[in-house]
């Protein structure tokens, strides 16, 4: 048993603060109450001259209501299910106990329509998150069931604007309807389902952004796409990278583009250092031949007002930090998929040689599926996952904060997935440190309900030393 790795990291940074940790700790989190009702509705995702949209939607916003509390707060929502077919709230990031992972047939059965669910859990981190369903993500999400959790530092930073971009896509038919065939084979096999109008919160991109030279801004921005990949890329002043998933890594100039998966977020701080009137634009050149527009950075006439001194990052969070001396290592095979010879019909995706039932739109058929790893809780967690396949698989790991192997043989920040390139391996290392069965999934939703997922079990035990277990 590691019991070494349960380490935390942050202190350095915490003691070099001027403000006293035991100000942070005198302060009781809050308890924030807030009821989200899952219903059809109607939008106009195109703007006020085009026709309405039939959405799915969380209190009738797309995206949803901002779940917003300060870190150590604790949220209760209550969740009431008015679609027509079975749903569930999955917290993506945020560190919770099982319980309240949202993942149906495995840690609470699927919230019928018409019922009710309680979700209460506290924000140990601060940061950037996002809240969406389990149940047939692929159109549920598809449709517009996602929305943001913000999570405020208890000091956060100096900024003058904080700002989200949810960035979607969404594939509308001549009259604005979304259209039909969701899951379908070419779909499941290719890309996933890419839409043909990109959304940045819930409407027509690109989004505006109006500053005045000299401001600092803070801008969060989540991938809600069902399937899209983007490359982003900010023309003019470079913003600073502050953090990965919700989690901050030390600060970065975004110089070159960075790609941008299914469920990922971002946090930069922009400092407005181009004149009054400029306007620049923020592009996804992930197709080269076929950008997309995201945002336009417009300055105002107003004469500039002074920079702030350097960004110096954000506080860490409080992470388990990966122990490699005696770490357990495991492989994760991906095969299948067009153009390969493994992919059939009923297994299109594979994982370590087996396939999933792609027919089920939940994650299991009631019975917990047999989990690919059993943890012991605390020990730390080397997995090779390599890609055979030709397409890219954003690697999302539920219940843990995981570090990727970088080309460099360095480990990278803090986050909640990785993006795994066709043909491919990548290396990550994480502690498993909250006992349960977790998902792992491919965040290409159209992947992930045809197979492309798993579960690992972190085993509520203490016992010398760590050895992969069949399960029980
Ligand atoms: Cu955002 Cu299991 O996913
Ligand atoms: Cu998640
Ligand atoms: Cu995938």
């Amino acid at each position: 048993m590691n019991r070494r790795s349960l380490i935390k990291t942050g202190l350095t940074v915490a003691t070099a603060t001027t403000v006293p940790p035991l100000a942070w700790s005198a302060r009781p989190g809050r308890i924030r109450e807030h009821t989200f009702i899952a219903q059809p509705t109607r939008l106009q995702l195109l703007g006020s001259d085009y026709p309405y949209t039939d959405v799915w939607a969380f209190n009738n916003l797309l995206p949803g209501p901002v779940l917003r509390a300060t870190q150590g707060d604790t949220v209760r929502v209550k969740f009431r299910n008015r679609l027509a077919q079975p749903s569930t709230i999955h917290w993506h990031g945020i560190r919770l106990p099982n319980a309240l992972d949202g993942v149906p047939g495995i840690t609470q059965a699927a919230v019928k329509p018409g019922e009710e669910f309680l979700y209460e859990f506290a924000m140990p981190d601060a940061g950037t998150y996002w809240y969406h369903p389990h149940v047939s993500t692929y159109e549920q999400v598809g449709r517009g069931l996602y929305g943001t959790i913000i999570v405020d530092e208890k000091v956060p930073p100096d900024v003058d604007q904080d700002v989200t971009w949810v960035i979607s896509d969404v594939k509308l038919t001549r009259e604005a309807a979304i259209a039909p065939g969701f899951q379908s084979l070419h779909d499941a096999a290719h890309a996933g389902r890419l839409g043909n109008i990109v959304l940045v919160n819930g409407q027509r991109s690109p989004a505006d952004l109006d500053v005045r030279a000299g401001q600092r801004i803070r801008i969060r921005i989540l991938n809600a796409a069902s399937a899209r990949i983007f490359r982003l890329k900010f023309h003019g002043p470079q913003p600073l990278v502050v953090a990965f998933d919700g989690h901050p890594c030390p600060p970065f100039p975004l110089t070159e583009s960075i790609l941008f998966s299914p469920g990922n977020r971002l946090d930069l701080i922009l400092d407005c250092t181009g004149s009054p009137n400029a306007s620049f634009e923020v592009e996804d050149e992930f197709f080269p031949a076929m950008r997309n527009k995201i945002a336009r950075i417009q300055y105002s006439s107003r004469s500039a007002q002074a920079l702030r001194a350097p960004f110096k990052g954000l506080l860490p969070n409080q992470l388990y930090e990966p122990v490699l001396a005696g770490a357990e290592s495991v492989k994760m095979v991906i095969e299948g998929g067009a153009l390969s010879n493994k992919a059939t019909r009923e297994h299109i995706w594979l994982v370590n040689g087996k396939g999933n039932d792609h027919g089920s739109h939940m994650d299991s058929h009631g019975a917990a599926p047999k989990p690919l790893y059993v943890f012991e809780k605390g020990c730390t967690v080397r997995c090779l996952i390599d890609n055979k396949t030709a397409w890219f698989h954003p690697m999302h790991f539920h219940g843990v904060v995981l570090r990727e192997r970088l080309p460099n043989g360095q480990w990278g920040p803090f986050k909640d997935s990785t993006l795994v390139w066709p043909f491919k391996t990548q290396e990550i290392a994480f502690v498993a440190e909250s006992p349960g069965d977790w998902m792992i999934h491919c965040h290409v939703s159209e992947h992930h309900h045809a197979g492309l997922m798993a579960t690992f079990r972190v085993a509520d035990i203490c016992k010398t030393p760590a050895a992969t277990q069949p399960s029980a």
